[in-house]
């Protein structure tokens, strides 16, 4: 079975790039699951039901969050309706949604799994403990799992990797932005790379506007990002995974630049 996952989608430079793309990559690539992070897809922070439902309807299969998952209240009430939406599953008992689930494609069951750390980080609930949990009740129905570990640091992404090794077929970074270099199977079998980058502008800080941004670590004021503008790019990795052992045998980076977007953003 071959997944695409890609990094955080930003404002509608990286849905009309992601729109675009994930179509045709899954056409070229032979790719039977989609698993898009979309925490930053509103305007650069959050999702609405409008947004969550047009990347659903246009061949992602699940739509992963983060620490930005609670952005657009809108989006409170669908997350409890829409078992393809997941946010981090360590939030406290009772926030809305859930943050992970089984899914079926043509070339089988997939369980995909949303965490988020907690080095430098809001201090959510335990993702090691709630992985084991996870695993427990993923495991009787697939071997197939897919992990986007949305956090900033990458030696808790490592750790976190190597806990896992073996138990999940893929570990794949999100929250920073930036793609690491370092997508390897670790010795049990597990897929890892540190973070899958973003699908957003180029000439920005992280999507947003250097103008705006700069300004802020200058001067420390506080500033309301916007989303930048020019050329977008989508930053992704293909796995492939052995669907009876649930190991992987491949992972690749995969870098896609756009085109110029114009400038009228939401
Ligand atoms: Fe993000
Ligand atoms: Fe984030």
């Amino acid at each position: 079975m071959r997944v695409l996952m890609v990094g955080d989608v930003v404002g509608k430079p990286g849905r009309q790039l992601t729109l675009e793309l994930v179509p045709r990559l899954t056409a070229e690539y032979a790719v039977d699951f989609v698993i898009v992070n979309g925490e930053n897809a509103a305007g650069g922070v959050g999702i609405t039901p409008d947004i969550a439902d047009v990347m659903l309807q246009g061949g992602i299969d699940v739509v992963t969050l983060g620490n930005h998952a609670w952005g657009k209240r809108e989006i409170f009430p669908y997350l409890d309706e829409e078992p393809r939406l997941l946010r981090p599953a360590n939030y406290p008992p009772g926030v809305p949604g859930q943050g992970y689930g089984i899914y079926s494609c043509a070339a089988g069951l997939v369980g995909v799994v949303s965490l988020q750390g907690r080095t430098f980080m809001d201090p959510v609930d335990d993702p090691f403990r709630a992985i084991d949990r996870i695993l427990e009740t993923l495991r009787r129905k697939t071997a197939v799992i897919c992990v986007d570990f949305h956090g900033e640091a990458t030696s808790e992404k490592q750790a976190f990797a190597w806990y896992v090794d073996g138990r999940v077929s893929v570990v794949a970074g999100t929250h920073t932005h930036i793609q690491t270099a370092d997508e390897r199977i670790l010795t049990e079998g597990t897929a890892y790379l540190t973070d899958l980058g973003m699908t957003g502008p180029i000439d920005s800080v992280i999507g947003m506007r250097c103008d705006i941004v700069i300004p802020r670590f200058t001067s420390l004021l506080p500033a309301r990002f916007e989303v930048a503008d020019g050329e977008a790019q989508l930053c992704a990795a293909l796995i492939d995974i052995d669907d009876i052992s649930g190991h992987a045998t491949a992972i690749r980076r995969v870098q896609v630049p756009g085109h110029v977007v114009n400038r009228s953003y939401s």
